[in-house]
């Protein structure tokens, strides 16, 4: 996939809807436009759009209406085995409760986001490592993720997140349940994988990230601006 020519990510009039007894309008024809190498920071209330707005650009949800192009490429066709794969390769996420499987070691969280993508496993192994050891943790790559502290777990789902060489890295709330020590350490490897290209957008309640975008938006009741 090309990411030269098109803006990597291309929102139009993008809408979502939940139905119920009171639909609730998550998301109000929203209009972005990121260039390949931003770093944009969202803010705004509880409940108004955010996480949605990520899961629609992280094609785990699709609009109901508007229209969503991810490096050039329109989404809205796709087939679930289309969006899955251009899921897998275009694209990292990082929450803010980390979802890691606690059971399995530092290395093989990591490795899976690989293995899902046909990666052999001695391939695999080498680059887990590799990403582990540029978040701080290459002596802790065989550590079970249930005994490590909540700053060493986010490094790992970046690690996670960034081994595949996605084009764009989605976070919720990456520091939402860290303390200002470990916030900081993920905000200079976000910073970090800015500076080596990689478009990061980050959904914040924290000023201190929010500061850190180039393209600073904030969201209210669907509406982005
Ligand atoms: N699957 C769903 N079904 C029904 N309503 C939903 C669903 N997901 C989100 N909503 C509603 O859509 C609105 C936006 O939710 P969203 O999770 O995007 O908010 P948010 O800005 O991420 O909030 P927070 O800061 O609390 O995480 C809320 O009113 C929420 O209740
Ligand atoms: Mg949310």
């Amino acid at each position: 996939m090309s990411m030269q020519a098109a803006p990597v990510i291309e929102a139009r009039r993008l809408s979502r809807t939940f139905a119920g007894p009171i639909p609730v309008h998550a998301l109000r024809e929203v209009d972005l436009t990121v260039q390949s190498g931003a770093f944009v920071t969202v803010v705004g209330p509880s409940g108004s759009g955010k996480s949605t707005l990520l899961q629609l650009l992280g094609l785990l949800d699709t609009p109901t209406s508007g229209s969503y192009r991810l490096g050039g490429r329109e989404t809205a066709q796709l087939t679930e085995g289309a969006r899955c794969g251009l899921r897998a390769t275009a694209i990292g996420f990082v929450f803010q409760s980390f979802h890691l499987l606690d059971g399995r070691t530092a290395r093989q969280n990591v490795e899976l986001a690989l293995l899902y993508r046909g990666v052999g496993a001695r391939s695999a192994a080498e680059r887990a490592r590799g990403a582990l050891e540029r978040v701080g943790l290459g002596d802790r790559a065989d550590q079970r993720v249930r005994t490590m502290s909540g700053g060493e777990r986010q490094r790992v789902a970046i690690a996670r997140a960034v081994v595949g060489g996605p084009h764009v890295v989605l976070c919720d709330e990456p520091t939402g349940s860290l303390d200002s020590t470990n916030s900081g350490l993920v905000m200079d490897l976000l910073v970090d994988l800015n500076r080596d290209g990689t478009t990061i957008i980050v959904i914040t309640h924290d000023e201190a990230v929010a500061s850190l975008g180039s393209q600073r938006l904030a969201i209210i009741d669907g509406v982005l601006r």
